[in-house]
C-alpha cells in the first residue's frame, strides 16, 4: 500500500462513519508562543477538546503535518523522521471508547481497508495508578471483538497515557495498536513495551477526558473526547514489510536523484542518504509554510538552519559539492503538491531561501576555518578544548566534523568528551523548547489572552486601513501579558506611524462594538470578504468572527463579546522579524 492510498482509505473510512474531513493545519501552531512546531494532530484542536464548538461538527478526520525535532540526532537510523503525517479521527464530546475501538479494529482488519491478519495485531491498555483507574473497559471491548488475552497487555502511565510534551493540557489513558513483525521475541518478557523491534506501534487511541494543569493536577474535562493518531510513514512501512521508512515510495524520487548525482549507492551510504532525504523534506515543508519561516539563529528558523546545514554537510560527504537543494526540494514539491497546495504556491520562496542559505553556509565554512586557526594559535598544548570546539559549532555554525578534520591535519586532538558534554546540555535546552508548554489554540484561554486575541483582529484591520489590503498577518504570538504580531511591510515604522496605529486601534476599542460569530462554508466566508487563516479550508465549515464593520476574519475563537472591554492599547516595541516583515509587540492597559 502506498501513502496516497492509505491517506484516502483512512479519511473515507471515517467519512463513512459520520466524520467530516478537515484539512491539515499549519506546521506552526497559531497563537502559541511556547512551541516551535505542531508536534501532534491534537495541537490545532485543543480549544475544541476543551469544549469550543467546532464548525465542522463533533466527528472529524484529518491528516496533520507534524514536526518533531527532539530526536534529530537519531535521524539516519531506520525509523526516525523529523517530519511526518499523522492520520487522525476525532470525537469532540461525541463517541467514546466503545465506538473508537470498534472503528480502529474494523479499519485494521477489514479486507476493504488494511486487511491485517488478526494474529499479527497486539494491543496495550492503561494499567491504572493513583490518579486514573485501570482501563478495564477498553480491555473488555477488545476482548468482545475477539482479541485473545495473550494479545492484550496492561501497561503503566509511561506507555499508555498521552499528553503533549509540555505535560500540560487535555490528556487521558490510551490504547495502542501494534503490528508483530514476526521477528523472534527478545526474551520471555518481550512485549509491545519493548523496543527490540518485534512489535511496532501503528496507532494510538487516546481517551481524552482529563486536563492536567501547570501544577500537575488532573481534573475531568467537561466532555469526553477521542484523539487517535496513526503515523502515515510508519504504517505503510509496516504494511509493506519494509525494513525502514526510507524504503517507502515517499523517498524514492530523492533517493534516485542522490544516487545519480553522487554516483554512489544508497545501500552503501544509508546514513547520509537518510539524513538528506529526511531533512530536505522537513525543510521544504517549513519553508513552504505561509508563516514565512526562514533560516535564522533563533526558534523555528534555527531548527530550519540546522536541518539545511546538516543536509549540505552530508551532500558533501557524498561528494556532491554543488548546490542541489532546490533540485531535491522540487521532487518533494511535485510529490506532495496535490495534498498540500502551499508547496507549489510558495515554490519560488522555497527555492530562493535554499540558495541563500547554501551560499551563507559556504561562507560560514570559510569563516569557521579562519576562526579555527585563530583559536589554535593560543593553545597551550595540542588539545582543542570541548568548549572551544562547541563554540565553533554553536556560535559560528561550524560543524564538529570539520573541526575534527582540521585538527587532524594540524596534529591536534579535540576534547570530544568536553564537546559532547556541552552538546548534551545544549540538546537538553532545545528539547525543553521543543516540548514547549502548549496549552491551547490560544496559549491559554484566560480572559487576558482572549482579549489579546480580539486585539489581533483590530490590529490587522487597522494596518489594512493604513497600508492597504495587501498587508496580512504573518504570525501572531499571544500570552496573557502581551501580543506579538508580525505583518508584511517594507519599512520600519516611524514614531508618527506607531502613534497613528495606536490611536486607530484605541478608537476601534472605544466604539464598544459587539464581537459576533457565524459558522458557514469556507467559500461563503471568502465571498463575504472574510480574511483567511493560514490554512486552506476549501469545502469546509468555518467560523467567521465579525466586529461590526471593522473586521471580519475566519478564526476558531474564542473572543471577547464587545471591544469595549479591551482597555488601552500600547505599542511597546517595533522591529524587523525577517526580510519584509515587521513585528509589533503591544500590551493592553486597564
Ligand atoms: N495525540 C496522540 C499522538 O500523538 C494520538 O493522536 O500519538
Amino acid at each position: 500500500m502506498k501513502a496516497n492510498e492509505l491517506r484516502e482509505k483512512y479519511l473515507s473510512f471515517f467519512e463513512s462513519h459520520g466524520h467530516t474531513r478537515i484539512s491539515s493545519s499549519s506546521i506552526v501552531p497559531e497563537n502559541d508562543p511556547t512551541v516551535l512546531f505542531t508536534t501532534a494532530g491534537m495541537h490545532p484542536l485543543v480549544p475544541y477538546l476543551l469544549g469550543e464548538h467546532h464548525p465542522a461538527g463533533k466527528r472529524l478526520t484529518d491528516v496533520q503535518k507534524c514536526i518533531r525535532t527532539s530526536d534529530i540526532d537519531e535521524v539516519g537510523d531506520a525509523s526516525h523522521l523529523t517530519f511526518f503525517e499523522m492520520l487522525g479521527n476525532w470525537s469532540l464530546g461525541d463517541y467514546f471508547k466503545e465506538e473508537a475501538i470498534k472503528f480502529s479494529y474494523e479499519f485494521l482488519t477489514s479486507p476493504k481497508y488494511l486487511n491485517i491478519p488478526k494474529d499479527k495485531l497486539y494491543f496495550t491498555v492503561f494499567a491504572g495508578d493513583n490518579e486514573a483507574p485501570k482501563d478495564n473497559e477498553s480491555y473488555n471491548i477488545w476482548r468482545s471483538l475477539g482479541v485473545e488475552e495473550s494479545h492484550l497487555f496492561f501497561l503503566p502511565k509511561e506507555n499508555n497515557f498521552w499528553i503533549l510534551g509540555s505535560g500540560v493540557g487535555p490528556c487521558g489513558p490510551d490504547t495502542e495498536m501494534f503490528y508483530d513483525t514476526g521477528k523472534p521475541a527478545c526474551g520471555k518478557d518481550c512485549s509491545p513495551a519493548c523496543d527490540c523491534g518485534k512489535y511496532l506501534e501503528i496507532w494510538n487511541d487516546v481517551f481524552m477526558e482529563f486536563y492536567k494543569d501547570e501544577n500537575g493536577k488532573l481534573s475531568k474535562l467537561s466532555q469526553q473526547n477521542v484523539d487517535t493518531g496513526m503515523g502515515l510513514e510508519r504504517t505503510i512501512t509496516v504494511l509493506n514489510g519494509y525494513e525502514s521508512v526510507y524504503d517507502t515510495e515517499i523517498f524514492a524520487g530523492v533517493k534516485e536523484k542522490l544516487e545519480e548525482l553522487s554516483h554512489l549507492k544508497y545501500e552503501d551510504n544509508k546514513k547520509s542518504f537518510r539524513i538528506i532525504m529526511d531533512h530536505m523534506r522537513t525543510s521544504t515543508f517549513i519553508l513552504a509554510d505561509d508563516h514565512g519561516i526562514t533560516p535564522s539563529n533563533v526558534g523555528a528558523g534555527y531548527v530550519l538552519r540546522r536541518l539545511l546545514r546538516r543536509t549540505i554537510r552530508h551532500l558533501k560527504k557524498l561528494n556532491i559539492e554543488e548546490n542541489v537543494l532546490g533540485t531535491l526540494a522540487k521532487i518533494y514539491i511535485e510529490e506532495y503538491q496535490n495534498i498540500y497546495d502551499e508547496l507549489k504556491r510558495n515554490e519560488e520562496i522555497v527555492l530562493n531561501e535554499l540558495t541563500k542559505e547554501y551560499n551563507k553556509f559556504s561562507r560560514t565554512l570559510k569563516d569557521g576555518e579562519r576562526l579555527f586557526y585563530k583559536t589554535i594559535k593560543h593553545l597551550e598544548n595540542n588539545i582543542l578544548s570541548g568548549n572551544d570546539a562547541f563554540k565553533l559549532f554553536d556560535t559560528f555554525g561550524f560543524p564538529i566534523e570539520m573541526t575534527l578534520e582540521l585538527a587532524h591535519e594540524n596534529n591536534l586532538e579535540v576534547d570530544m568528551d568536553g564537546f559532547n558534554e556541552a552538546f548534551k546540555l545544549h540538546q537538553e535546552k532545545s528539547r525543553t523548547i521543543d516540548a514547549g508548554s502548549f496549552k491551547g489554540g490560544l496559549a491559554d484561554t484566560s480572559e487576558a489572552s482572549i482579549k489579546y486575541h480580539t486585539l489581533a483582529h483590530l490590529l490587522l484591520a487597522t494596518l489594512q486601513e493604513i497600508y492597504g489590503k495587501e498587508v496580512y498577518q504573518k504570525g501572531c504570538n499571544i500570552t496573557s501579558e502581551r501580543i506579538r504580531f508580525d505583518f508584511n511591510l517594507d519599512h520600519k515604522l516611524s514614531e508618527e506611524e506607531k502613534m497613528k496605529i495606536e490611536a486607530r486601534v484605541n478608537e476601534m476599542i472605544q466604539t464598544n462594538t459587539p464581537v459576533t460569530f457565524a459558522e458557514m462554508p469556507y467559500e461563503k466566508a471568502k465571498e463575504e470578504g472574510a480574511h483567511g487563516t493560514f490554512e486552506n479550508k476549501y469545502g469546509e465549515m468555518v467560523k467567521v468572527y465579525t466586529i461590526g464593520n471593522l473586521s471580519k476574519e475566519i478564526c476558531g475563537g474564542p473572543h471577547v463579546t464587545n471591544t469595549g472591554v479591551l482597555g488601552h492599547f500600547k505599542i511597546i516595541k517595533e522591529e524587523s522579524s525577517s526580510a519584509g516583515v515587521r513585528r509589533i509587540k503591544g500590551i493592553l492597559e486597564e
